[in-house]
């Protein structure tokens, strides 16, 4: 037995027998707490390759129906984080890491972290791809022809020191497990649980090595968490995960019934972020932006109030810096920025459809529905294996609480598919109500934990 082999006994060894992963998923399926050690050893061979796919959607499932103590839910976070490189970014002085819960229509990464870099905060971020019904900043960045977001660690590192800022998809080495957690959960409709999210985001945010976390709790029909309890729930346990972990951390509760902005898609969506940072931001977009954003400013140190926070953020887009910074990112990291100059350039899908509703008030529009019918028509992935449709997608022209008129467009489906656009056009007339009672517009921020 080779010394490697010996240390995995040794560890793994419980009275006279060694841990095997049918015990510990018939474990959690009879409701038990699982041990550090088992949850070790579970993400350990799962990420190597000796647990096959179908035990470990087994055990997930298990644990998406039974949840997780606080221990169990910090255990496998630090297992998942320690499954691969744990960055040290300390070289590049306070670095604040923002992560959003997913949502649908959410581009704000792709808006706020360039602004971020213009105001002098440091920027080193790794986002994800496209879970469930949610999209992925990743793909959204890939939407911009030649934009890498698969460098390796020294050209990230490289870009932060010499511009300010890098974003790119995790690195293959960055937790590993939470990777193939990520995708494996995607395919088996276990996406929604508290222990689950906590730990895939917070493993990442343990690993990714920045010192200071800003979470997007995202809250309601186009989110995980469909109320603000469960929201309120998921942002304690991250915060305590955060904290234990030496990293201040701050989660912004915001309203994700509805899309966020006006485009669901990962060229639309780019389309209306670079429209953002030239000055043409939605309303419920820059509410986000400008709470999320003052938090980040805060936790860097460069400014203790909040709303002159917000002043500061807002200056930076009129003056044209943060677009600015973000050519200077897509530029760095290959991309064509020809496309955001003139966004006329991107791919047009080749059927578009405009929907039209009756006359009346906008008294819902359900995001996730309108995540979900995105999806079928190219935007995201139904099996983890598929390719995404860049130019597939929704714009939803109104808000809820807009009065539309009989001939007002309300929405255009965007595929590459005839079949998927007529499956679309019923769909959407399930997602959208229309009432003839005025309706109020949401509030987008619900809350700071
Ligand atoms: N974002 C993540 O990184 N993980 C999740 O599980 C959900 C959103």
């Amino acid at each position: 037995m080779s010394i490697a082999q010996k240390k995995f006994y040794e560890k793994y060894k419980i009275e006279d027998k060694i841990m095997n992963i049918l015990d510990i998923i018939a474990k959690k399926r009879d409701k038990k707490e699982l041990s550090k050690e088992e949850i070790e050893y579970f993400i350990e061979n799962y990420t190597n390759g000796n647990i096959a796919d179908y035990q470990a959607a087994a055990l997930i499932m298990a644990i998406y129906l039974n949840g997780m103590t606080k221990e169990e839910t910090t255990h496998l976070t630090i297992a998942m984080a320690n499954s691969g490189d744990v960055l040290d970014l300390s070289e590049l002085g306070i670095v604040v890491d923002k992560h959003s819960t997913g949502g649908v229509g959410d581009k704000i990464t792709l808006i706020l972290m360039p602004i971020m870099a213009a105001l002098g905060v440091v920027v080193a971020k790794m986002s994800g791809r496209g879970l469930g019904f949610t999209g992925g900043t990743a793909d959204k960045l890939e939407s911009i022809p030649g934009y890498r977001t698969n460098i390796s660690e020294e050209e990230f590192r490289n870009n932060v020191k010499e511009i300010g800022i890098s974003l790119i998809t995790q690195t293959a080495n960055l937790a590993p497990a939470d990777k193939k957690l990520y995708a494996l959960r995607d395919t088996i409709s276990c996406t929604d649980s508290i222990p689950l999210i906590a730990s895939s985001i917070m493993s990442k945010k343990i690993a990714a090595g920045a010192n200071k976390v800003v979470l997007d709790v995202t809250c309601g029909r186009g989110a995980f968490m469909k109320n603000k309890e469960e929201a309120v729930k998921l942002s304690n346990v991250m915060k305590q995960i955060g904290e234990l972990a030496g990293k201040e951390t701050i989660c912004v509760i915001t309203n994700m019934n509805e899309p966020l902005g006006n485009a669901v898609g990962n060229s639309l969506e780019m389309i209306e972020t670079i429209n953002s940072l030239k000055g043409n931001m939605p309303e419920d977009v820059k509410e986000v932006v400008l709470e999320l954003g003052s938090y980040i400013l805060k936790l860097a140190g460069k400014g203790e109030d909040i709303e002159k926070n917000k002043i500061e953020i807002e200056n930076c887009i009129n003056s044209g810096k943060a677009y600015k910074k973000f050519i200077e990112l897509i530029q760095r990291q290959g991309g064509d920025i020809s496309y955001c100059e003139n966004t006329e350039k991107f791919e047009k899908a080749r059927y578009q459809e405009s929907i039209i509703f009756e006359e009346g008030y906008i008294s819902k529009i359900d995001a996730e529905k309108i995540g979900k019918i995105a999806c079928n028509l190219g935007a995201g992935r139904i099996k983890k294996e598929d390719k995404i449709d860049m130019s597939a997608g929704i714009i939803v022209n109104k808000k809820v609480g807009d009065y539309i008129k009989k001939e007002d467009i309300v929405a255009i489906l965007y595929s590459n598919s005839k079949e998927k656009i007529e499956e679309a056009r019923e769909m959407i007339k399930q997602a959208i109500t229309i009432t003839d009672k005025k309706v109020e517009k949401e509030k987008m921020i619900l809350g700071i934990i």
